[in-house]
C-alpha cells in the first residue's frame, strides 16, 4: 500500500481518536473503549519527550505510533519506550505498524541516539510480537495478570531492543 509518514498534527485529533477506541486496539493496550476526544487532543500536544507519527493513505490516517524519551534524565536519556503502535482496523496486514516501527527504530539508532528501545505487549498478540521479534527485539520478562481484561486479567511481556552503536 503506498502511505506516508509524518509527525502528528492537534487536527489529526479526530481521527486517531476513533483508532484509538476502536476494539481491537482495546485489547491490545491500556485504553477503555469509551473516552472524551480531550485524552486525544491533550496526547498531540506538545512534549518534547514524545515523538508521534502517523501513516496516511492519501489523506487518511492509517496508523499511529508513540515513542516516550527520557531526555531530562541523564542516566536514562539512552532509553526511549514504544508506547503504543496502532493500525487502523481495516488496514491491518499491509505493512503499516512495519513502516511505523521501522520509522522509530531509525530515528532511534541515529539522530536520537537511543541504545535501549523498550516497550510493553499483551502475551496473547501474537501479530505484535510476530512484529517486534522480526525488528531485533527480546523478551526481557513476563508480568503476570497485568491488565484487566473483557474476561479477567492478562500477562504482559517485556521487550527490548539494544542499539550496539550508541
Ligand atoms: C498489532 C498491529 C499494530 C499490527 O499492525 P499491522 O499494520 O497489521 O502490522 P503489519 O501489517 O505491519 O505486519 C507486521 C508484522 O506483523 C505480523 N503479522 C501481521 N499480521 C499477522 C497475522 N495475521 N498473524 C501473525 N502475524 C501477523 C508479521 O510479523 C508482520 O511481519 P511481515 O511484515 O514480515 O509480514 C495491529 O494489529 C493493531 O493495531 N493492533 C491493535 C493495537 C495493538 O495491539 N498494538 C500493539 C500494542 S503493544
Amino acid at each position: 500500500m503506498p502511505f506516508t509518514l509524518r509527525h502528528a498534527h492537534q487536527d489529526d485529533a479526530p481521527a486517531l481518536h476513533a483508532i484509538l477506541t476502536s476494539p481491537h486496539v482495546v485489547r491490545g493496550s491500556m485504553r477503555l473503549p469509551f473516552m472524551p476526544l480531550k485524552t486525544t487532543e491533550d496526547r498531540l500536544a506538545h512534549d518534547r519527550n514524545r515523538l508521534q507519527l502517523v501513516a496516511l493513505d492519501g489523506n487518511s490516517i492509517v496508523g499511529f505510533i508513540e515513542l516516550l524519551m527520557n531526555s531530562g534524565t541523564p542516566r536514562a536519556a539512552h532509553s526511549a519506550e514504544v508506547n503504543l503502535v496502532a493500525t487502523r482496523e481495516e488496514d491491518q496486514e499491509k505493512g503499516v505498524a512495519r513502516a511505523l516501527m521501522e520509522a522509530i527504530i531509525a530515528s532511534c539508532d541515529t539522530h536520537l541516539s537511543i541504545r535501549r528501545l523498550s516497550l510493553i505487549v499483551w502475551l496473547d498478540n501474537t501479530r505484535a510480537i510476530a512484529l517486534y521479534k522480526a525488528l531485533g527485539f527480546q523478551e526481557e520478562g513476563r508480568m503476570l495478570d497485568f491488565v484487566r481484561t473483557e474476561t479477567g486479567y492478562g500477562d504482559a511481556i517485556m521487550m527490548a531492543r539494544i542499539c550496539k552503536r550508541h
